[in-house]
């Protein structure tokens, strides 16, 4: 291959320390993701300072195993890229900083990356073992006009990607985002933190035959929007409705209805967004893509001809091979790591 571009991939927007090399844009050498989640259980969410102190522990190891794991040296990598926003800013800057600092080490070209474009690249990313999510088992690249749904803790946006970093936003949430909402239930219903894995876990003890909770969808029509604040209401008061605490089964059942009402708006109004831009292909992309009813829910409601690009679940949290290939992809806008400006965690994503 001409340009064979072994990129480094950091993110620390978040809780997780993600470090990977991932070749030419699409095929990862190796990802390495340090989880925190143990460290924040117990306050039933992420604790900002606690996340950083952390990760300023964890980069430099998860650097030195990304690069023992892809059999490569510092020397052998052509550009370094890092989360720039949005996230946590005492989070974010550890990763970002260090990325500089290797980048200005070996006079590396860097890439400042969008977290959530590094989500929408998790769908050009090929798995070491070529494990794919096509069945023809080939890694076709998803073909552009592409239509893509991000859904993850702190976003929830309807895309439409019509060639490499050229974005129109169609919508998003106007309130909870959809991972947020599954953390916010799972803590209602007393499961352990984050919600989202909880609740699928709740949602399939429901023994066979036995009834889901019936809750609300906010459907919104007419546009590309999506509300989760009602769903959320609505869970609340079916945990109150029972005065005593909730038995195992009530909390499975309110589970698989919340899941349930979720996947249903995801994949119906994807499906309409998708039908009505003619796109070439759907990515779902995100924390919540991990979830197994999304993933179903929205294959089903597509038309089979129409390609749906799904990361494998470790691939749709966050992850440092995201931003190794969104890197890749905006390597022409690559700057000096002199001149890669402060973390901005506020960031959208360019529409
Ligand atoms: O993309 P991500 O790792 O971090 C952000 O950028 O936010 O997403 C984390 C979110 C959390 O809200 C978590 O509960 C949710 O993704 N999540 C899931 C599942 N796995 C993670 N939600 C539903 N089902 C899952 N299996
Ligand atoms: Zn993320």
């Amino acid at each position: 291959m001409v340009d064979m571009v072994n990129v480094l991939g950091i993110d620390t927007s978040c809780d997780d320390t993600a470090v990977a090399v991932v070749a030419d844009g699409r095929r990862i050498r190796s990802s390495v993701v340090l989880s925190q989640q143990s460290l924040h259980a117990a306050h039933g969410g992420v604790v900002p300072e606690v996340a950083s102190r952390r990760h300023l522990e964890a980069i430099r190891p998860a650097v030195g195993r990304a690069l023992d794991e892809a059999g490569v040296r510092l020397e052998d990598i052509g550009l370094v890229a890092a989360t720039v926003g949005p996230g946590l800013a005492g989070s974010l800057m550890v990763g970002y900083n260090l990325g500089r600092a290797l980048a200005l080490g070996r006079g590396l070209p860097f890439a400042p990356v969008n977290h959530l474009e590094g989500h929408i690249y998790s769908a050009w990313l090929i798995p070491p073992s070529g494990e794919r999510t096509s069945h023809t088992g080939e890694a076709p690249e998803p073909a552009l006009p592409l239509l893509v749904l991000i859904v993850s803790g702190g976003h929830t946006e309807l895309v439409l990607m019509g060639a490499h970093g050229v974005y129109q936003r169609l919508g998003g949430t106007l309130d909870d985002a959809a991972g947020e909402a599954f953390d916010k239930v799972g803590r209602l219903l007393g499961l352990p933190y984050p919600g989202g894995p909880s609740i699928q876990r709740a949602a399939a003890a429901l023994p066979p035959g036995a009834q889901a909770a019936t809750l609300p969808r906010a459907w919104l029509r007419g546009t590309d929007n999506f509300s989760f604040s009602g769903l959320k209401t609505a869970a609340l008061h079916l945990t109150r409705a029972t005065g005593a605490g909730l038995d195992e089964r009530e909390v499975e059942a309110i589970a698989a209805g919340f899941q349930d009402s979720v996947a249903d708006v995801l994949a119906t109004k994807t499906a309409a967004a998708a039908a009505k831009h003619s796109v070439r292909g759907v990515a779902l992309c995100g924390g919540v893509a991990a979830n197994s009813a999304v993933r179903e829910r929205l294959r089903a409601a597509l038309p089979q001809r129409l390609p749906l690009h799904v990361p494998p679940p470790a691939l749709c949290t966050d992850n440092g091979a995201m931003i190794a290939a969104a890197g890749y992809y905006r390597r022409g806008e690559a700057v000096a790591p002199s001149a890669g400006g402060s973390v901005r965690p506020n960031l959208a994503l360019p529409v």
